[in-house]
């Protein structure tokens, strides 16, 4: 507990900004946003003009962006028949074009298939492995596509019928995968994340807090943080091993550092963000992996997880993979875009999931 309790203060010592750093996720362009995405960036929006009329002399700066790497983007840009980066392009603009038809006042809109991302994301990793948090290892496991991760048996439901396994949290179907992956040493992190969550970080609403907590109850394993190149060729290279891929999850996260201009020393005035705006289907991943990463690479985690529920319809969550979206250009034709806006801020609650879209 002291070792954990004293790697956490020295990734703290880097010097904390003055500055008010806030990011929505980085959206998957797998298909055009819907009023879900729309709502975690109006929400982030809404929070950085309280705060710039709050405390005028505080520079308050705003990131979204797209998601573009890994096997979700390579297969739905198959199925569209059209060449990956073009895709990308394509659904990416659809992003930027309803966050600006929406009047979200972001100061950067980051996309991961930028230089300054892969520079970013390269650093990053040698920072990693030259700590000794990286290995590699045969891995197998069931893998879910469309929520980008390796879940455990526990994490299954198994349809007994068609013998399929599913996602118990997201519904999707997983897929027996076994291959060599570079690992991250998530199970020395306990400690730290537990500290993190515990003391250090504001979780917001508590609830949130309390699943990270659960969690943390049991040991963590360690994560894959590669994929071989020959399965997953739309990503970011493993630098100095072009047989591997960067796991899109620890290329995703990173984006909140490249938006900075990381590693040039210029991100400092800005890290560590002050409030992250998320769904809660991205909890594990902001409130376990994100902290151990930083902390790993001896940087401060973020100060506060702002932390929201999901828009559903008849009982399921909106999803572009479900097709069961509310558009919000068509949304806001019929509504006007200020309606929407304010509909979602009136309705939504971070607590509980928003029915009868
Ligand atoms: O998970 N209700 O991207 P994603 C409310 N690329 N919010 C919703 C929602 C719903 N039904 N559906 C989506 C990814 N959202 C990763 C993130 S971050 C480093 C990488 C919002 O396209 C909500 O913010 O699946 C959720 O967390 C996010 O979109 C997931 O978007
Ligand atoms: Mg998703």
């Amino acid at each position: 507990m002291l070792v954990s309790k004293v790697k956490y203060i020295q990734a703290l010592g880097v010097r904390c900004s003055s500055s008010h750093y806030v990011t929505t996720p980085i959206f998957y362009v797998n298909a055009a946003p819907h009023i879900g995405h729309l709502y975690s960036a109006v929400i982030a929006d809404a929070h950085c003009r309280y705060q710039r009329l709050r405390h005028p002399e505080r520079k308050v700066r705003l990131c979204t962006g797209t998601d573009e790497h890994g096997t979700k983007i390579q297969q739905a840009a198959a199925a569209h028949k059209v060449p990956v980066g073009q895709y990308c392009d394509e659904v990416s603009a659809r992003y930027r074009d309803v966050f600006r038809a929406a009047g979200i006042e972001h100061d950067d809109f980051i996309r991961t298939t930028e230089q300054r991302h892969k520079q970013a994301v390269a650093h990053f990793w040698h920072r990693l492995q030259s700590r000794g948090h990286i290995y590699s290892a045969a891995y197998s496991g069931w893998y879910c596509v469309s929520d980008e991760t390796f879940l455990t048996e526990s994490q299954l439901r198994l349809d007994a019928t068609s013998g399929t396994r599913y996602s118990l949290e997201s519904g999707h179907p997983v897929e027996w995968t076994e291959e060599t992956n570079y690992m991250f040493r998530l199970s020395q992190f306990q400690d730290d994340v537990r500290h993190w969550v515990q003391q250090e970080a504001c979780i917001r609403p508590a609830k949130f807090q309390k699943i990270l907590l659960d969690t943390l109850s049991e040991p963590l394993p360690d994560v894959s943080v590669s994929r071989p190149a020959n399965r997953v060729h739309w990503a970011i290279p493993v630098p100095n091993d072009d047989t591997q891929t960067v796991y899109v999850w620890l290329d995703a996260l990173i984006n909140y550092l490249s938006s900075l201009g990381y590693p040039n020393e210029q991100y400092l005035a800005d890290w560590p963000p002050a409030q992250q705006i998320i769904g809660k289907d991205i909890l594990k991943f902001h409130g376990i992996y994100w902290p151990a990463f930083l902390l790993a690479a001896g940087l401060a985690p973020p100060q506060q997880l702002h932390v929201h529920s999901h828009w559903t319809v008849d009982g399921q969550k909106m999803s572009k993979s479900k097709h069961n979206v509310v558009d919000p250009v068509q949304a806001a034709q019929q509504y006007t875009m200020e309606g929407l806006r304010y509909f979602l801020l009136r309705e939504g609650v971070a607590h509980s999931d928003g029915r009868n879209c």
